[in-house]
């Protein structure tokens, strides 16, 4: 099995993240560790916390990290953003919600809408900080252990700076985040990236290897009503949990962004960094390069300056950033993952 550590911010793909990690059984899977992103800090580790008790992965520990990021209070982030977005597109309302960096208008105000867990969850947060977790499982370890990223890098900022000592140990860093082409909302940006920009460029220079799932490759394997029905028909708990989840997921995402026509098919972001490592050969275009990461300014703040055109020769090729992936192979992975939980 492949010695992972999982830092997330559930949030519904990183719910699907999770159950594929764990559903696979081809990752030893030593931490969760928890971020503030689509919710505060509070909400997605019990997020995080639900779904692991859920599916039955009691056994797995859970830290708790960082509310805010490295440098910059989310107030302060989400005001650089609004004034961009203002001037970008002055004819625009934005709904109240939009506002705060929670996320809460795809994934709801608890982070995670859509499903109710049982209220009990005899599962807690272990006492450590999530970046103390990571530094114990990465000191202890006689292997390497690749770390795998779905939320701000807040958590992973802090590891980089505190513990130098232990990048040897980390394999490689798998995340979902930043994009090279794919325009969401403004060019360069995405979430994760974008919510810890700090944070972002540290683990970008820190020399680590760095598989880099962004909205190039995310926006191109979606599911589809096909992929929820199959998910209820397993008839085991988690199925129905994810088919739920899922399904609010893609309402309110899609909702949000009409503008990309996607009928009944919405992204699960997520799951592609975990996808990846569990299987290499999921990935069908990936190139390395040199990816940039932008600190201020108005328009592209967080910005993740991919050079894909090679021209910046004599920097080093720090992240391999993902184009595409198969789309059939990768839902079904998701399925069988779902599947083999409770
Ligand atoms: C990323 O932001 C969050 O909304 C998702 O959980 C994902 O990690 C997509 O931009
Ligand atoms: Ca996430």
């Amino acid at each position: 099995k492949i010695p992972v550590i999982i830092d997330c911010d559930p949030g519904h793909d990183d719910m699907m993240a999770l159950v594929l990690a764990y559903g696979s059984q081809k990752l030893d899977i030593r931490a969760v560790t928890t971020v503030a992103g689509n919710n505060t800090i509070r909400n997605t580790t019990q997020n995080a916390l639900n779904v692991l008790h859920y599916i039955g992965a009691d056994e797995i520990p859970v830290a708790m990290g960082y509310q805010d990021p490295m440098v910059r209070s989310h107030a302060q982030v989400m005001e650089s953003f609004m004034a961009s977005r203002k001037k970008m597109r002055p004819q625009e309302t934005v709904p109240a919600e939009e506002k705060k960096i929670t996320g809460a208008s795809v994934h709801g105000v608890s982070g995670m809408d859509g499903f109710t867990f049982p209220a009990e969850n005899p599962k807690k947060a272990c006492g450590l900080h999530s970046v103390e977790m990571m530094a114990k499982v990465l000191r202890e370890s006689d292997e390497k252990v690749t770390l795998i990223a779905t939320g701000p890098l807040t958590n992973l900022g802090f590891l980089v700076r505190l513990y130098p000592e232990l990048l040897e140990k980390i394999e490689r860093i798998s995340l979902m985040g930043g994009t090279s082409e794919f325009v969401l909302s403004r060019p360069f940006m995405e979430f994760n990236t974008f919510v810890d920009a700090e944070a972002t460029k540290i683990v970008f220079e820190s020399g680590v290897p760095i598989t880099m799932f962004g909205y190039d490759v995310t926006y191109r394997v979606l599911f589809d009503q096909d992929t929820v029905d199959r998910l209820r028909a397993l008839g085991n708990r988690t199925g129905g949990m994810v088919a739920d989840l899922l399904s609010y997921f893609r309402e309110n995402h899609n909702k949000a962004l009409t503008r990309l026509e996607l009928g009944d098919r919405a992204p699960i972001h997520d799951a592609c960094a975990v996808a990846g490592v569990i299987d290499p050969t999921l990935v069908t275009d990936s190139r390395r390069m040199h990816v940039d990461i932008n600190i201020g300014g108005e328009f592209f703040d967080g910005a993740t300056v991919c050079d894909y055109a090679g021209a910046l020769e004599a920097l080093p090729q720090n992240v391999e950033v993902v184009y595409d992936m198969d789309t059939g192979r990768f839902l079904d992975s998701l399925i069988e993952a779902a599947g083999r939980c409770l």
